[in-house]
């Protein structure tokens, strides 16, 4: 949208219209999508506030909400608004991701743009932009240059989302600092997120009273499926809905911080999206391109050097306390000779890359919270880890060493260090880097999820990028689709990881968290869960903790969560000679096109993809603590084609809790005519690899039946 254009036109509309606003009518705009199944409207009611609708099938879907804006240091931007003038385009364009759940995405929408004055003093503008799609809505305020208003100090946006029914929802905490929350199923009328102050694992993290993070979704009784996100989240504070129970709505809660502001920009300047994405069945949401089309193309030439991996890393042994990630005892991980042996098992298998956390100096350092910046250093090498040698050796059998920079949730430190720490890869040839933020953030009043940090986060993607390094980040700010602008952010934590099923003092994740995952967090875009754990019961590294699956459900994983980086994090003993680890060697990472073949939030899913630039397909199929049986269908595959199929199943006694390695695998020839019965035990999953049957094969190999 030509937002220059737009903003020019302004005062020349506004200046022709001005004679006539006093008695100007109150203005009802709308705007379809471009099959028409979703309409949003938009108007001014005798109070001037600015109020919008959403219809779905012409049914009313959120019923009126407010739009506006309260400020810190002038008056709110939430009544006595007219509309002034709209305007409108279409659009229906094709473009391709360099790597990602499917390469080709359509873009096709129909846009309302929205010229908003205000009627009383000091009069100032302010445009609404409208994208509708077939699949949901994106909105965003737009702020002009205008001459009673350089800066905004935004206290508050309001921006409504009322449902008109009491829907199903699935939420997470609207915590300032972490989304490493367990979902929780309740009616809109029955979120009851506690205030805190302390919570869980990360330490010291901020929850308010009553919101929740987005991606939030929720099924209403007539079975539509709606989520609310945002996309694009640019120089802004991250958006947590903060939920009315009696009202039934949503209102935007801004992340902030010991400012009086949550947000301050100066004019002009747009807000990041609001989306609503609308489906049918839970599965259109997954299907759905709506936040990456909101986002801007790739900003980034040459991206060649970003290349979709699996890699093993020294990080689940320290997980589960076998080694340390500091070198002061005789158990630290990250040492020269065993970052080689897991290049060699990589290098063996096909994996891309070795991660090796605790590999530079800090690690085990106490110093107290003001005094932690200085304390990790991204390049000095412990003392017994030769990280030349180890980026050498890694090179000369094709493994790539993938760095970590724990912050310590120092981010001034960390920018200072960037350049000479992305520098350094640069020059060992090292092109990933894992980074994280565990604690709380220094400078003092600021929060994870704040427009200060939004800002850190976007800096170090910007400058890894100049570097040539692409960043996987744990502890980070939601996704919201940037990738699309900036390839080089390949992965993020941002939720429960599998890392929770090791040391979580109240139990691992239950097996219901993945269906929820899939259709909430996952929205935003690809996920570092870090799956394939083989040894479920932890047993003898951990006595109190389990993984929840069966080890179908951990080899499924890998094709259901979608990340462009998949580790296998298990001890490299637990995968050797394990028949079941053929699937993990096999897996692709980079995906051609993705279907969605069933699924229920929180319940079950089941998703196929087909590798880029190869013949192959991928099936993942997981439940919840409840057995089912699941039918599919092939019909997606090429009709001239047989294939083989290798899958991975429960085995009839396999249970999560009680018998959770119990597995099958068996192979047939399928074709496109071809139906399965899939059969998940409690907990459990299946996983599928299909390939082009060879001549061998076909005299080989029974047909599935
Ligand atoms: C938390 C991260 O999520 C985890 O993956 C990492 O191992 C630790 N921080 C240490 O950096
Ligand atoms: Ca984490």
């Amino acid at each position: 949208m030509n937002i220059a254009r737009f903003i020019a036109l302004a005062p020349l509309l506004l200046s022709l219209l001005f004679g006539c606003i006093e008695n100007m009518p109150i203005r009802h705009v709308l705007v379809n999508s471009p099959s028409t199944n979703i309409r949003v409207e938009l108007f001014s009611n005798p109070e001037g506030n600015l109020i919008y609708k959403v219809f779905h099938n012409n049914q009313l879907l959120i019923d009126e909400s407010q739009l506006g804006f309260e400020f810190t240091d002038m008056p709110d931007l939430r009544d006595e608004m007219i509309i002034v003038d709209t305007s409108y385009q279409n659009y229906d364009g094709v473009w391709e991701l360099p790597w990602g759940e499917k390469k080709q995405v359509v873009d096709r929408y129909r846009q309302m743009n929205v010229w908003i004055k205000e009627l009383k003093a000091p009069g100032r503008m302010m445009n609404i932009i409208f994208r509708v799609y077939d699949d949901g809505i994106g909105f965003r305020y737009s702020f002009p240059e205008q001459a009673n208003m350089q800066t905004a100090s935004i206290s508050n946006e309001i921006t409504q989302f009322k449902l008109t029914s009491d829907p199903t929802t699935w939420w997470i905490p609207g915590d300032w600092d972490s989304y490493e929350h367990l979902y929780n199923k309740t009616r809109l009328s029955e979120i009851n997120a506690i205030s805190k102050r302390n919570h869980g694992n990360l330490g010291q993290t901020y929850i308010p009273e009553n919101a929740v993070n987005t991606p939030v979704t929720m099924r209403t009784d007539k079975g539509i499926h709606v989520a609310i996100h945002e996309a694009n989240l640019t120089d802004y504070a991250g958006m947590t809905l903060k939920v009315d129970t009696v009202g039934l709505f949503f209102q935007s809660s801004l992340v902030g911080s010991d400012n009086a502001y949550k947000v301050v920009r100066d004019l002009p300047f747009e807000t990041p999206w609001r989306t609503i994405q609308i489906a049918e069945q839970a599965t259109g949401l997954l299907e759905s391109d709506l936040i990456l089309n909101l986002n801007e193309p790739n900003s980034l030439e040459d991206v060649s050097w970003i290349k979709p991996m699996k890699y093993l890393g020294i990080w689940w042994q320290m997980h589960i306390g076998i080694y340390s990630w500091h070198n002061k005892g005789s158990d630290h991980g990250a040492t020269t000779d065993h970052t080689k042996k897991l290049i060699d098992f990589a290098a063996d298998n096909g994996f891309g890359g070795v991660l090796a956390e605790g590999w530079n100096t800090g690690w085990g350092e106490r110093v107290a919270y003001e005094d932690k910046e200085g304390v990790f250093d991204f390049v000095t090498p412990s003392f017994d880890f030769d990280l030349r040698q180890v980026a050498e050796y890694g090179k000369e059998k094709g493994v790539q060493l993938i760095m970590h920079h724990e912050t310590n949730s120092a981010p001034r430190f960390y920018e200072q260090q960037l350049d000479t720490a992305f520098s350094l890869m640069q020059s060992l040839g090292l092109h990933t880097v894992k980074s994280g933020y565990v604690g709380k953030i220094l400078p003092k009043g600021e929060h994870h999820h704040g427009q200060w940090m939004v800002n850190h986060y976007r800096k170090v993607v910007e400058t890894a990028a100049k570097y040539q390094v692409a960043m996987n980040v744990h502890e980070p700010i939601k996704d919201t689709g940037i990738r699309r602008t900036y390839p080089n952010m390949l992965s993020r934590e941002g939720l429960r990881g599998q890392e929770f099923n090791a040391w979580s003092v109240e139990g691992g994740n239950p097996p219901e968290h993945i269906p929820s995952v899939v259709f909430t967090r996952m929205l935003g875009g690809p996920i570092d869960y870090t799956p394939g754990i083989f040894n479920l019961t932890l047993k003898p590294h951990r006595s109190s903790n389990r993984v929840q699956t069966t080890l179908a459900h951990q080899l499924a994983l890998y094709v259901v969560l979608y990340s462009p980086v998949q580790m296998a994090p298990d001890l490299i003993n637990y995968y050797e000679g394990h028949p079941a680890f053929q699937f993990v060697r096999d897996v692709a990472v980079d995906w051609e096109e993705t279907k969605v073949l069933n699924g229920e939030v929180g319940d079950y899913v089941t998703i196929a993809r087909k590798e880029r630039s190869s013949d192959r397909w991928f099936i993942g199929s997981v439940t919840d603590e409840n057995a089912r049986t699941l039918a599919i269908d092939l019909d997606f595959l090429d009709p001239e084609v047989q294939y083989k199929m290798t899958i991975y199943t429960d085995g009839e006694a396999a249970d999560f809790d009680v018998n959770p390695t119990d597995y099958l695998i068996d192979s047939y020839i399928v074709n496109a005519t071809s139906g399965l019965t899939l059969t998940l035990a409690r907990g459990g999953g299946c996983a599928i690899h299909l390939e082009p049957a060879t001549a061998e094969d076909m005299a080989n190999l029974r047909r599935w039946l």
